[in-house]
């Protein structure tokens, strides 16, 4: 396959690229979302709101308005919760996704519909992607990562299109993936792609693409 001048080969992966490719998947991810990582940090525990909210409260008592401070009190109280049950499920799923990383030929390896591709540019692995069926019709497309020094090269274009062709032989009908606001190439590529947006939380969105 030709990527904008360089020939790119896309197979799977193999037992003993799983290491090396776990460590490229893990950097472009924290490339991404390194400058937002220490704001995301603090939103996302749930202490970090009980600080905004004594900020708040003190703030209140010194300009002496209790209606304010108990409004306040009763809000941050709420927030507190919901941010509490929300990092507990956010804590589930980094659980999972650690397992996941830590063997990715087996994840991928062992799940019927599952796939886990590496594109190849002289023998070196430059670009991943993976997919994961989540139902008769539909599969999640995860990992897409390309090396620095190979990106806007339509690495990534030519990983999405081999992954849409294989979703056609197996009558894949929606792709859907979930990424972070903050990955503002992958989301512009994605919509360039024909992904739509379906819907928008804090920090992630959810995209997908009828391929029918
Ligand atoms: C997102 C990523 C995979 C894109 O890989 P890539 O091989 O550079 O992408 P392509 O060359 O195929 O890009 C195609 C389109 O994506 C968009 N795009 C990709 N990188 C871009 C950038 N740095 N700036 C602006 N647009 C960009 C553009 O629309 C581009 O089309 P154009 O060149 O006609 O403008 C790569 O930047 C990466 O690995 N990022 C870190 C990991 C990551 O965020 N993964 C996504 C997880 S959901």
């Amino acid at each position: 396959m030709k990527s904008d001048g360089i020939s790119i080969d896309i197979r799977e992966l193999r037992q003993e690229e799983a290491s090396e490719v776990r460590d490229m998947i893990m950097s472009g991810l924290c490339q991404q979302v390194a400058s937002h990582r220490a704001v995301i940090k603090f939103l996302r525990m749930p202490v970090g709101w009980l600080w905004v909210g004594f900020l708040v409260v003190s703030f209140c008592s010194v300009t002496n308005s209790v209606r304010l401070a108990s409004v306040t009190s009763a809000a941050v109280l709420c927030l507190f919760v919901t941010r509490a049950l929300l990092y507990v499920r956010y804590r589930y799923r980094r659980y999972f996704e650690r397992l996941e990383l830590q063997d990715l030929y087996t994840w991928y390896g062992t799940r019927a519909g599952s796939k886990f591709w590496v594109a190849v540019c002289e023998g070196k692995i430059i670009g991943t992607i993976a997919l994961h069926r989540t139902s008769d019709n539909a599969a999640q497309l995860k990992r897409m990562t390309v090396l620095p020094s190979f990106r806007q090269r339509d690495v990534a274009t030519c990983l999405l299109k081999h992954c849409e062709e294989y979703c056609g032989t197996q009558g894949v009908e929606r792709i859907h993936l979930r990424t972070s606001r903050f990955q503002e190439d992958a989301i512009r590529l994605y919509l360039k792609f024909g992904f739509a947006i379906t819907k928008k939380f804090t920090f992630l969105l959810n995209m997908e693409k009828l391929t029918c």
